[in-house]
């Protein structure tokens, strides 16, 4: 059987170079697909905003539509670290309430590790969840849940001045008791300073392969998601296409009667069948 990894696991992967992989799931069966796959961490990203619920962004998204969520991969996965995405406003108000919604990853969906977007802004909650014994990862870079203060979905650390401020960042939230820390959308040489520079893991999505791991939308991955695919993204597989193929078939069979066939029918227990026709005549 698969073994979970631990905190202590994804250190010594870090000191041995071993990378970690991992992808978003939002759902009891990819988590199961992705634990057979022996993928090392599933993340129950706020994405879900995006690929579950058809919204343009993840601001909508809710604390207890990630639970439910984080509820379904954690039955999927009991095998895998499963880190829940803190969605937006469920910890920039203050640090009390970003303990208690962290907390709900931990008691309600038996989270592993919850993650959170942004750099020293956030340090004072990332002290705070640490600090109330939860294991907290960091998120830098291109941050989803303020892309509107950035004038978009836009890459990140592109100047000498924003690649500074980014390692701040990253010092900072390692000093704050993060555990790891996801960057998202900046330089490769950025992430791979920053991966240098911190004693915590560094993971990346869209920052290079210099990093301690690599995470994918899951969506993205298998070709799922239509509105847009970023540069970063490789799909590998066109489920989206798989799947419009598949119904267009099955309506094409309904409507030419080429669905169900005989093999697809139950039959009556042998013998009764003439008894059936006896007893409709006699109606
Ligand atoms: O919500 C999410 O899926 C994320 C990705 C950027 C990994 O945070």
């Amino acid at each position: 059987m698969k073994k979970k990894l631990s905190v202590l696991d994804l250190s010594e992967m870090k000191k041995s170079g071993k990378k970690v992989v991992w992808v978003t799931a939002y759902d009891y069966w990819t988590a199961q697909f992705a634990e057979t796959a022996d993928m090392d961490m599933l993340l129950v990203g706020d994405s879900l905003g995006m690929n579950v619920y058809g919204y343009e962004t993840t601001i909508p998204v809710s604390m207890d539509q990630c639970i439910y969520h984080a509820e379904a991969v954690r039955r999927g996965a009991l095998n895998t670290f499963v880190i829940g995405d803190m969605p937006f406003l469920s910890y920039q108000v203050n640090s009390d309430e970003a303990v208690r919604n962290a907390g709900r990853f931990f008691q309600e969906a038996r989270m592993d590790a919850i993650k959170l977007e942004g750099g020293r802004r956030v340090c004072p909650q990332i002290k705070a969840i640490a600090d109330a014994g939860m294991l907290v990862m960091g998120h830098i870079g291109l941050t989803p849940q303020s892309s509107g203060q950035f004038g978009g979905f836009k890459a990140q650390g592109r100047t000498a001045e924003a690649a500074v401020e980014l390692i701040k960042d990253a010092l900072a939230v390692q000093e704050a008791g993060a555990f790891a820390l996801l960057v998202e959308a900046v330089p490769p040489e950025v992430c791979k300073i920053i991966r240098d520079r911190l004693a915590i893991p560094v993971y990346s999505i869209g920052a290079g392969v210099d990093a301690d791991g690599q995470v994918l939308i899951v969506s993205d991955l298998l070709g799922l998601f239509q509105a847009f695919t970023p540069k970063f993204v490789k799909k590998y597989a066109n489920l989206g296409e798989n799947t419009t193929n598949a119904l267009k078939a099955y309506v094409d069979d309904v409507r030419s009667s080429r669905f169900p066939e005989p093999k697809h029918s139950y039959r009556m227990i042998e013998g009764e069948l003439p008894k059936f026709m006896a007893e409709l005549d006699k109606s």
